[in-house]
């Protein structure tokens, strides 16, 4: 079916949420196969967001999305911070795609922020994921379990799509060992996160503090706060510069360093660097591999010429810079 059928038949579904006269206004399709529309009155801000999708990896998305979203509105402790978020409106399936319309929020991403107000921005979006950190923290204690979750999972993603040479499985291996005793003793910080905390998910309207977060598909709980928080420093620097994250990260690891803006911004985060017990080395691994091992997840399997691509780029600098 069509997306400007379906569109229709799912608005009219749910009538009951949407104003009369509800028109698309924009729609744009994400690797995984999900659609985004844009609902609203011709010539005005949308009123609601339609994602919907046909394909098995969009529809794990749609669910884990809105699992997110159920639970960060659950969250009593986050109060009056929830109306930064969309807020789900109705879902369903029809003719075997799944959809879900959310609320919309004002603002636009700011994908290109110009270098005087970049700083500010950035520093604001710190402060404004750091609450979610603060109400939802907790511990997880160092050992097999985390070890799991945070390293073995994710390298499984990385490793199932891998070239085949003894080179990468050598530093894949020697990766897990490094990282299997930084997680495997001592009390780990640990929150709920969004996951792909960048500026693309964030959206402004005028002043420098976001009004709405978006994408929460990659959010999870127990996971290391610090995620979102390099995330976003080194995502606006690709954003800058055109890097790749794989040479980001070389270049981190092998002590280029942070900019005096980029330590600014952390230093407003809460309590940064949040946890002792890991190194920033350590941190900037586990950052890297749970971003990786989602975006790898996506592109399904076998591997074909776009993964061999991407890994070249954002995969292979890390394993060597070891
Ligand atoms: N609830 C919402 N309100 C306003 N805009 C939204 C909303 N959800 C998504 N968008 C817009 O659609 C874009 C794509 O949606 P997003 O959830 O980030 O999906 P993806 O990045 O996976 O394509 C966002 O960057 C944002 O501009
Ligand atoms: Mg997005």
């Amino acid at each position: 079916m069509r997306l400007e059928t379906l569109t229709r038949e799912i608005t009219a579904l749910h009538a009951e949420a949407l104003p009369a006269g509800v028109v698309t206004c924009g729609a744009a399709l994400t690797s995984a196969g999900v659609a985004v529309v844009k609902l609203g009155p011709p010539g005005a801000p949308p009123f609601a967001i339609l994602k919907v999708t046909a394909t098995v990896e969009g529809k794990r998305l749609l669910q884990r999305e809105m699992a997110a979203l159920t639970a960060l509105h659950g969250d009593e402790r986050l109060d009056g911070w929830r109306d930064l978020l969309p807020r789900p409106r109705g879902h369903g399936v029809l003719a075997g795609h799944s959809y879900r319309l959310d609320s919309a929020l004002h603002g636009r991403p700011m994908t290109a922020p110009t270098r005087a107000a970049r700083h500010a921005v950035m520093s604001a979006a710190a402060e404004t994921i750091a609450v979610l950190h603060r109400q939802t923290a907790g511990t997880v204690a160092g050992g097999p379990e985390v070890a799991e979750r945070w390293v073995d999972a994710p390298l499984r993603e990385l490793s199932c799509r891998a070239r085949r040479s003894r080179w990468v499985a050598y530093r894949i291996e020697r990766l897990r060992d490094e990282l299997h005793d930084a997680v495997g003793a001592g009390t780990l910080a640990a929150a709920r996160i969004h996951g792909d905390y960048w500026l693309g998910n964030l959206l402004f309207s005028g002043t420098q503090s976001p009004t709405g977060i978006v994408d929460w598909e990659a959010s999870a709980p127990l996971e290391p706060p610090f995620h979102d928080v390099l995330h976003l420093l080194l995502y606006t620097r690709r954003l800058v510069t055109g890097a790749e994250l794989g040479q980001m990260l070389h270049d981190q690891l092998r002590g280029i360093g942070w900019s005096a803006e980029e330590r600014a911004v952390m230093n407003r985060h809460w309590e940064w660097p949040p946890d002792g017990t890991l190194s920033e080395r350590h941190m900037l691994l586990l950052y890297w591999l749970r971003h990786a091992a989602g975006h790898a997840r996506q592109q399904g399997s076998p591997a074909g010429y776009r993964y061999r691509w991407w890994e070249r780029r954002n995969v292979l600098p890390v394993l060597e810079s070891l």
